[in-house]
């Protein structure tokens, strides 16, 4: 199972970063292969679709080579960040189909906690992906010195097993449909 875990926050002490990370981390557990790819590194111009860059054309082969794609985002403006949205602007149509997806976000208090379902969830499925039933919503307050705490770390886990469940399912999936079409 590969698992790419992208990284919408222009912060070096992101705590949606170290969400993601935690999320990585316990997918690894599982014995997913993981990898990262940290936006805040990429060169904006290619972003913003003004020039070729291979390190953006690499992230964006990166994604679409994985089984589950995690996406962790700090809420702006009671939404996901422009960073994040201006990368998947670059997605082909379809780019997360078969994909399973986890939203992650982390807001300055709970009022935006709807970024997940109003902003991540829509994303995520206009470009083909399942996204699991809850994603990962943090406060600041949950955060000592940028470490989550027990409650936040539960629900990494839980999304976690539950990406992994939703991932061998649409396996599986593809699997009956590929030989129901032999079949043919
Ligand atoms: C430009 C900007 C806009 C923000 N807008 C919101 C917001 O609308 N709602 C909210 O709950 N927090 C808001 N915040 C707070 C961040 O979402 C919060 O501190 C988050 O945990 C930062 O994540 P990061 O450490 O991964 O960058 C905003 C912060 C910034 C810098």
């Amino acid at each position: 199972m590969s698992v790419v875990g992208v990284s919408g926050s222009p912060s070096a002490t992101s705590k949606s970063r170290r969400l993601l990370e935690d999320v990585l981390a316990a997918l690894g557990e599982s014995g997913g292969a993981t990898a990262l790819v940290d936006l805040a590194v990429l060169p904006a111009d290619a972003l913003l679709g003004r020039r070729a860059s291979a390190d953006v054309e690499q992230a964006l082969a990166s994604v679409a080579s994985a089984d589950i794609v995690a996406v962790s985002t700090p809420v702006y403006r009671a939404t996901y960040s422009g960073l994040l949205k201006v990368f998947c602007d670059l997605f082909a149509p379809g780019a997360l189909v078969g994909k399973a997806a986890i939203p992650i976000a982390t807001g300055g208090g709970p009022a935006h906690a709807l970024c997940i379902d109003h902003g991540l969830r829509p994303l995520l499925a206009s470009v083909g992906a399942v996204v699991i039933a809850a994603g990962i919503y943090g406060t600041d307050a949950e955060f000592t010195d940028r470490a989550p705490n027990a409650s936040l770390l539960g629900r990494v886990r839980r999304a976690a097993d539950e990406a992994v469940a939703l991932a061998e399912g649409l396996r599986a999936a593809r699997g009956v449909m590929s030989s129901s079409t032999m079949e043919r």
